[in-house]
């Protein structure tokens, strides 16, 4: 049970396991782990067999790399100072370990050689109290003899070395969310020619946003934040399979069902291109018969999907997408169908994804964006008649009701910009700093409204009032992505 191959994750003895499939066995072992703690007492046989596996794996990883530090920056995960990616499965464990960490308000753990089932267990015994029965920790732990498992303090954000590795993710996340855009160009462009586009490439590419929304969501729905595009109809379209995605996270779809409702929002209003290109990109107001036309998009766009090579189940959820996206929850909207039921979750969900993404850009033919809570004001109200409230509930939760982008005074007097969601609580994101109290910019600093004073318990900041960055004249992207 001491060598990697004796863990006993797999069935079938195999060949040893990659360091990257240890990592997030630690990880996951550790989750269900403590999980067992809550319904068995250390001495039942299925608390015995998780605490069991969990050592080998540690084991296993001292073996390969001497060492095993598990610590947690920015609600990632790192073991050894590489950073864990996790898949749909392993959100929960990630989790929990990351929630057990701030908790506490740890940095980490380390995991020494020599660590056995009885120090493990007043380990594990240990952290089911809550963390304010647990004050001063070290002493706790020498009290308890956990000699082998060493807490470490939380990592200053400034880290460069750790912030290094997020910075990777943000430009893996822009390159992904560039290539989208132009691919959704070129899409667009041989359908309008009348030819039936290749989409092959396309099912690739969202592909590459799922898995990247699955291991960083931040880092595409920080883009998805920003306004100031050329040609509007390609990124809205990316924004929207972005903020799809995410919504689709939420509710728990699979990775493949991700991918077909990234694929259709990608393609949902393909229909634009059989509509005058002056139509479209028309400055000025729409008058009656504009909209009369517009209202034609969805129609065509589930033609022009068909017309592509090869019928498959993705192009079959995009007509899907195309055709039911502005039929509201209520059956009204266009087209009109003869059919009075609801339309399915996926048009349900990029029915709410293009709502917000167009209100917040500003969309040519409304005369000045809205700003974030605004956005969110006027979709709260449509819920129940335009949009699904349970869809959108969740939808509010995953922007927050202050979407990143949101421009806001805290009460200390700074000036900030939503950097961060905080699903745990909405009420409390995380802000970049922009400008000290004194009105002077600020350095690169991004502050949690979570966090409270360790004394008193309280909030050390909290949102003031929402400011209009419209209003400031200030180009939010050069703040959100430096
Ligand atoms: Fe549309
Ligand atoms: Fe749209």
């Amino acid at each position: 049970m001491s060598s990697p191959s004796g863990v006993k994750s797999k069935e079938k003895a195999g060949p040893p396991e990659p360091a990257g499939d240890l990592k997030r066995e630690l990880v996951n072992g550790f989750f269900v782990l403590f999980r067992t703690a809550e319904l068995y007492a250390p001495s039942h046989p299925s608390y015995q067999k998780q605490a069991e596996h969990l050592l080998a794996v540690i084991a296993g990883l001292q073996e390969r790399e001497g060492s095993v530090l598990l610590e947690t920056l920015d609600g990632h995960l790192f073991v050894n100072e590489a950073r864990l990616k996790f898949d749909f499965e392993g959100f929960a464990a990630s989790k929990f370990v990351v929630g057990l960490l701030t908790s506490h308000n740890l940095g980490g753990f380390s995991f020494e050689p020599g660590l056995g089932r009885e120090e493990l267990d007043r380990f594990v015994t240990l952290f089911k109290k809550p963390p304010d029965e647990l004050e001063g920790l070290a002493d706790l732990f020498a009290r308890e003899k956990i000699a082998r498992i060493v807490p470490k303090q939380k990592v200053e954000k400034e880290d460069p070395k750790k912030l290094e590795k997020l910075e990777g993710s943000r430009a893996a996340a822009r390159k992904t969310f560039v290539t989208a855009v132009s691919l959704v160009e070129t899409t667009m462009a041989t359908a309008r020619a009348g030819k039936g586009a290749n989409l092959n490439a396309a099912k690739r590419v969202v592909q590459e946003l799922v898995d990247q929304i699955v291991a960083d969501e931040a880092a595409l729905m920080e883009l998805a934040a920003l306004k100031h595009y050329d040609g509007y109809t390609y990124a809205h379209s990316v924004n929207v399979a972005v903020l799809s995605i995410s919504l689709g996270t939420r509710l728990g779809l699979d990775k493949k069902s991700l991918a077909l409702l990234g694929f259709g929002a990608l393609f949902h209003d393909i229909g634009k291109v059989k509509l005058p290109a002056d139509l479209v990109n028309k400055p000025s107001q729409y008058n009656e018969d504009d909209w009369k036309q517009m209202r034609r998009h969805p129609v065509f766009g589930a033609k022009t999907v068909i017309l592509t090579r090869g019928t498959d189940d993705y192009t079959g959820r995009a007509v899907e997408i195309a055709f039911l996206h502005h039929v509201n929850y209520d059956k009204t909207g266009y087209p009109e169908l003869s059919e009075k039921t609801v339309p399915g979750i996926f048009p349900m969900i990029v029915k709410i994804c293009d709502s917000f993404n167009a209100l917040s850009s500003g969309r040519i033919y409304f005369n000045k964006p809205f700003s974030p809570d605004e956005v969110i004001q006027k979709l709260i109200a449509g819920m129940g008649t335009q949009f699904d409230p349970l869809l959108l509930k969740i939808f509010v939760s995953t922007v927050g009701v202050f979407p990143i982008g949101s421009l806001v005074l805290l009460d200390t007097g700074e000036v900030g910009i939503v950097y961060k969601t905080n699903p745990e609580n909405i009420y409390r994101p995380k802000v970049r700093v922009i400008a000290e109290p004194s009105g002077t910019v600020s350095e690169f600093r991004v502050v949690d409204l979570s966090e409270r004073d360790q004394n008193s318990g309280q909030f050390i900041r909290n949102i003031k009032r929402l400011l209009n960055s419209h209003d400031y004249g200030l180009d939010l992207s050069k703040f959100l992505y430096v």
